[in-house]
């Protein structure tokens, strides 16, 4: 008996040749660029998970009642495939698979199987395999759910669809490296106890984009969100979380609750403190920031996500001034901390905790 596949090849010719895919991987910033597939997989009440296919990237046809565009049941991850010396691999992905649950939960839409989700996930990276570029660049992998139901009623739809799309990348920043400026937003906040700050959904980055735009307004790379009941400890960032680095090895950085739970943030937590520091977290208010920066008793602070790696924070802007973080450029436990967790991704330090996945 030959069992059918959960992910079913849907054979098409790659409508793109090897010099067009080598021209659009050159310099391909950041999402912008995408491969040739993607997997689908739907749910419904009656059926759960079903249809899974690997297909030609194509534009959905969605009926204009869909519920996500309606009421934004939408929810998303973010992860990379590397090109190691070992072959292709994954880091962390079922931590990704994990949180996408759970962000399913807060939404009310289902679960989707931890090993259906790396499995979708590898097929994608598998058959894009010479999507995934060389050297710095990673192939960013974007799995996401949206209620797909035709209905207007204000309740959890009954059908979802499951899709993950792959995209080559670069630097997330255009400066790659280079210590990024952020403006603590005074206007908005992005997530108040009892919302959704913790679930990667779309409405909140939806939400984010005004606070953010005043942030590039004001010369900056990315928005600091206060919380929203005091507006006074820093949360995180438009989309990384951020950590302080302090004078007398201690590492400071936001608790979970209203922010979301990066795995780029666990893993630095993991890392910082094997390599002796000590790592709290801990409410930090604006006024700590500021008033630790001037005494020199904060030598750095950085930005992590996947998509941003570690990125150093240099300048902070606000509606009152200004101030530098250390000498305003990439500190030396930010490189250090960096310097680690892309060996260990990339397969070029050791990987004690079984973090990377080859595929
Ligand atoms: N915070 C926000 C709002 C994000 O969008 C992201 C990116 O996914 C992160 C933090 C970092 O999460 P991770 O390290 O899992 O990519
Ligand atoms: C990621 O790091 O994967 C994100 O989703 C954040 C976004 C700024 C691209």
């Amino acid at each position: 008996m030959t069992v059918k596949p959960r992910i079913a090849l849907i054979p098409h010719a790659s409508p793109t040749s090897p010099a067009a895919r080598a021209a659009l991987m050159e310099n391909p910033g950041f999402g912008k660029v995408f491969s040739d597939h993607m997997v689908t997989i739907t749910w419904s009440v009656e059926r759960g998970w079903h249809d899974g296919a690997v297909k030609a990237r194509a534009p959905f046809a969605i009926d204009p009642a869909a519920a996500v565009l309606h009421y934004a049941q939408e929810i998303f991850e973010g992860m990379k495939a590397y090109r190691t010396k070992d072959g292709l691999a994954l880091f962390r992905p079922e931590e990704n698979a994990r949180r996408l649950n759970l962000s399913a939960e807060r939404m009310a839409m289902p679960p989707i199987p931890e090993d259906l989700f790396i499995e979708a996930v590898e097929t994608l990276v598998r058959i894009d395999a010479d999507w995934v570029p060389e050297g710095d660049g990673s192939l960013y992998l974007r799995p996401f759910m949206f209620a797909s139901e035709a209905f207007l009623g204000v309740r959890p739809a009954s059908e979802y669809i499951f899709c993950v799309i792959a995209s080559p990348v670069g630097a997330y920043f255009k400066g790659g490296y280079k210590a990024v400026t952020v403006w603590v937003s005074d206007d908005y906040t992005r997530a108040a106890p009892g919302g959704t700050g913790a679930a990667k959904c779309g409405g909140n980055y939806a939400a984010s984009l005004i606070a953010q735009a005043e942030a590039t307004r004001n010369g900056c790379d990315q928005v600091v969100f206060l919380d929203a009941a005091e507006r006074r400890w820093i949360e995180e960032l438009g989309g990384m979380n951020v950590f302080f680095v302090m004078d007398d090895k201690r590492i400071v950085t936001p608790p979970l609750g209203t922010i979301l739970p990066g795995i780029t943030r666990a893993s630095i937590m993991k890392l910082a403190a094997e390599a002796g520091y000590t790592v709290e977290e801990r409410l930090y208010g604006f006024d700590e920031w500021q008033a630790d920066a001037k005494s020199g008793k904060l030598r750095e602070a950085f930005a992590c996500g996947t998509a941003a790696v570690i990125a150093g924070i240099g300048t902070v802007k606000f509606r009152d001034g200004s101030f530098a973080i250390g000498n305003s450029g990439d500190g030396e436990v930010t490189s250090q901390l960096r310097a680690k967790l892309v060996g260990v991704q990339r397969g070029t330090v050791k990987d004690d905790h079984g973090w990377v996945r080859k595929i």
